[in-house]
């Protein structure tokens, strides 16, 4: 896909064909885009778990909130629509975090956009219960959870809406749809 047309479509998807799972190709793709990120002075301090065991998934699912701005009915993906991997950033906890998100956040967005290059959907999460997936996970201090991104093959589209009435909730659509209002080039970039 061209760059341009890759960022405006890598959007966040909460709705996914749960009987499809990740093929490899698409998981080495993920874990090259975590290699190739830009990391503060290259220190390269995070680590990953690529949770794609099935049982573990559904383990997770539970521990993970969905489209805080919707009624959990409408938000939170049904049977059949979970997500069918979780990757969890990982930081050490004994150590200064100041650049911790901004690393993770670099990180998140190469993943997502590998993995919206082969047609595979995403949603970053950080409503998510840690202590309870730190424990799923086995994982060992220091290592805590920064963020988990969920990902799988979309069944809903989620376009890009102007914004009106500087109101950012995004809802979903007469095709259940979801619709991201975003603000205007104009108001978020002043050229001097
Ligand atoms: C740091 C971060 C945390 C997020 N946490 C959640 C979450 O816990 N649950 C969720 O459904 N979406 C979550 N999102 C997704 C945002 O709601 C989404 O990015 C936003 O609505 C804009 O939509 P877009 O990604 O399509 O531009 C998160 C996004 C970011 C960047």
């Amino acid at each position: 896909m061209e760059l341009m047309e890759l960022l405006k479509t890598r959007r966040t998807y909460r709705r996914f064909d749960q009987s499809r799972p990740l093929p490899e190709e698409v998981i080495s793709d993920i874990n090259e885009s975590i290699r190739l990120a830009s990391s503060a002075r290259n220190g390269q301090a995070l680590r990953f778990l690529a949770i794609t065991d099935p049982k573990k998934v559904e383990e997770i699912f539970p521990n993970t909130h969905f489209a805080g701005a919707l009624p959990p009915e409408v938000g939170t993906p049904k049977e059949g629509e979970h997500p069918v991997a979780y990757y969890a950033v990982l930081y050490d906890g004994s150590k200064s975090s100041a650049l911790v998100d901004t690393d993770a956040g670099l990180a998140i967005s190469n993943m997502t956009l590998a993995a919206w290059n082969r047609g595979v959907g995403s949603v970053i999460m950080g409503a998510i219960d840690r202590k309870a997936i730190k424990e799923i996970l086995q994982l060992e201090d220091p290592w805590e959870i920064n963020l988990v991104v969920a990902f799988g093959y979309p069944t809903h589209k989620s376009l890009i809406v102007d914004m009106k009435d500087d109101n950012t909730a995004y809802y979903l659509d007469e095709n259940n749809d979801y619709c991201v209002p975003k603000r205007s080039v104009e108001e978020l970039v002043k050229r001097v």
